[in-house]
């Protein structure tokens, strides 16, 4: 697609083909060095143990146009860590840290085009993933791998972009006790998708999912951590083994405690406190932080004081802060901003 014609302030969050893609392959337990291609299409075999067994993981980042026209990604070291965690738990053989950090830029670069520009509201989408490829029949791991990154200019994850979202208490489960939610696997994705197709059938944007043994705690939305501001402006975000460990809450609660001076709280939260919390916004790479106006739990209704027209204050300021950093109008801390160009 020529990027020449985009609409980059009216893009929403979709696949745009882009020119240029990297490629690794695993095979007699090695990694090739990997290549920039422009061929897009996957070619495995009809018995690939991704296809027969779901293995596969992910991970999502973005490339940010900085207020001086430079290109920058933030902390990928983290994305490349989290996908060697996965990769750990799915029994897949792990792209080394450094060669995903070198991948990442790499890709960027030869699509540099794609980066949309500074002030323009989109980002340009990074997702690295790994699936198993040769033929696998019985259950067991798959022998050989390819690792591949590709590029996608992206509008907001929600539609409305800062406008307050309405979300739902979910009947269903995303991730077990002691399963594979704190990792990006696809079949976590898979595990949701009853529930967001069903959610916004019903007109919720996304779902709240519980903790799936007690069904009291709140754990995460389908793609995204929550934040919850209290009514003396303290930042609160739920700690579970069953969650992912999203890099943008993580972010922000450094954000939260040393550039805004709030007092953070990482601890179980239960869904009967939250009608108690003064804002509500949901953290990740794709939503950055979208603000939540109303949760439905089961025909009960929680409304936040902060509303349905705009973000809530602190939300703002969390926004406004983090995405200063990312676009280089605020100095960072050491070692989040990976310069491309
Ligand atoms: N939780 C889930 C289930 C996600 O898919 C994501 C997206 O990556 C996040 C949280 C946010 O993580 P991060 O901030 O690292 O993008
Ligand atoms: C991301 O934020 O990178 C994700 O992977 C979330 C996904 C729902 C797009």
């Amino acid at each position: 697609m020529d990027m020449k014609n985009v609409d980059w302030s009216n893009l929403g969050f979709g696949y745009i083909q882009t020119e240029k893609r990297f490629v690794a392959n695993f095979k007699d337990g090695k990694w090739d060095e990997g290549i920039i291609t422009d061929d897009a299409t996957v070619s495995i075999n009809e018995c690939a143990g991704v296809l027969q067994y779901a293995q596969t993981c992910f991970e999502g980042l973005k490339a940010y146009t900085t207020a001086d026209g430079s290109v920058v990604t933030f902390r990928p070291d983290l994305n490349a860590d989290r996908m060697i965690d996965s990769c750990k738990r799915l029994m897949m053989p792990v792209f080394p840290k450094e060669k995903f950090i070198q991948a990442v830029k790499d890709v960027v670069a030869a699509n540099i085009d794609c980066v949309p520009p500074y002030g323009s509201g989109a980002t340009l989408y990074i997702r690295p993933y790994m699936f198993g490829t040769n033929p696998v029949i019985g259950v067991k791991p798959a022998d050989e791998y390819q690792f591949r990154i590709f590029v996608t200019p992206v509008g907001p994850y929600f539609k409305g972009g800062a406008k307050p979202i309405t979300i739902r208490v979910s009947d269903y489960d995303r991730a077990a006790p002691h399963g594979t939610g704190h990792i990006k696997a696809g079949l976590n994705y898979a595990m949701s998708l009853y529930q967001i197709v069903d959610a916004h059938e019903k007109g919720f944007d996304e779902n709240m999912y519980l903790d799936p043994a007690t069904r009291t705690k709140v754990e995460e939305t389908g793609g995204a951590n929550f934040l919850f501001v209290t009514k003396d402006n303290k930042i609160v975000t739920p700690k579970s083994n069953s969650i992912l460990p999203s890099i943008t809450r993580r972010s922000l609660l450094i954000v939260a405690k040393e550039y805004l001076g709030l007092e953070v709280e990482e601890r179980e939260v239960l869904l009967s406190e939250v009608k108690d919390f003064a804002e509500c916004g949901l953290c990740g790479t794709a939503a950055v932080i979208s603000p939540v106006g109303k949760i439905y739990d089961h025909g009960e209704e929680i409304a936040f004081p902060s509303g349905m027209d705009e973000m809530g204050p602190i939300t703002k300021k969390l926004y406004d802060t983090l995405t200063g950093i990312q676009m280089g109008r605020i100095d960072a801390p050491e070692g989040w901003i990976c310069k491309i160009k």
